[in-house]
This record gives C-alpha cells, structure tokens and sequence, in this order.
C-alpha cells in the first residue's frame, strides 16, 4: 500500500512528517535518562549535564544495548550500559572508555537523531 514507508503497528497510514512533542521538560531533570516508544520506533530520552535534552534511537550501533535502560548521562553525553561507548546529543560516537582513540571505522557510527521530528525513512 505505503510501499518504502514505514507505519505504525496500530494503524495503517503512514505517520505524518512533522513535529512531535514526546515530553514534557519537566518530566525530564539534568543527567536523567528515559526510555520511549513513538512512531512505533524505540528510542531514548536524555538530558545532558548542561542541561540540553536530546532524543536518539535506543540501541546502541555497537552490539545492541538499549540505552534507554541503563544508559547513564556524562557530561554532555550518554554511555551504554554494556561498553560504555558515549554517544553525544547527535548520536556519534565520543568516546570508547578502553581505547586511547576512536577508531575511523567507527567514528562514523551513529545513533539516528530522532528529536521530535518524524520523518519517515524507506
Ligand atoms: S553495546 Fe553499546 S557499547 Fe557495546
């Protein structure tokens, strides 16, 4: 029907392309971390030390890990609770804890910035 465009599990039309608000500022304090589910996508809400929220996809590019539940906010990033790699606002990869430098092929890795804009990818 939508054929390359995605649609949420409980209704048949594709979402709309826009602007979402998914919370409330109030909901989320400095250094917390909340799991989502919209546009039928998982994903993750933070907000960074310096208090700017960010919304990324929730599995990590690296083996999976969903950081929405046990991600942990440093500075203005988020680490995966497996290998702590940390994902800054945009979702590249910042820092590997156990190497001394990201390696090119990864440095490229990102979680998709979501934020509250949908747009629907084939
Ligand atoms: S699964 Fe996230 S750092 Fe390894």
């Amino acid at each position: 029907m939508y054929e390359g465009v995605r649609v949420n599990s409980r209704h048949t039309l594709p979402i709309p392309f826009g602007w979402y608000g998914v919370a409330f500022t109030s909901e989320l304090q400095a250094g917390e971390v909340k799991p989502l589910k919209y546009f039928d996508q998982d994903l993750v809400l933070f907000r960074t030390e310096d208090g700017v929220a960010h919304v990324l996809e929730a599995f990590c590019p690296h083996l999976g890990a969903h950081l929405g539940y046990g991600g942990v906010v440093k500075g203005d990033a988020i680490a995966c609770p497996f290998h702590a790699w940390e994902f800054n606002g945009e979702g590249h990869v910042k820092n590997i804890p156990y190497a001394k430098q990201i390696p090119p092929k990864v440095a490229g890795f990102a979680c998709t910035m979501v934020a509250a804009f949908w747009r629907a990818c084939g």
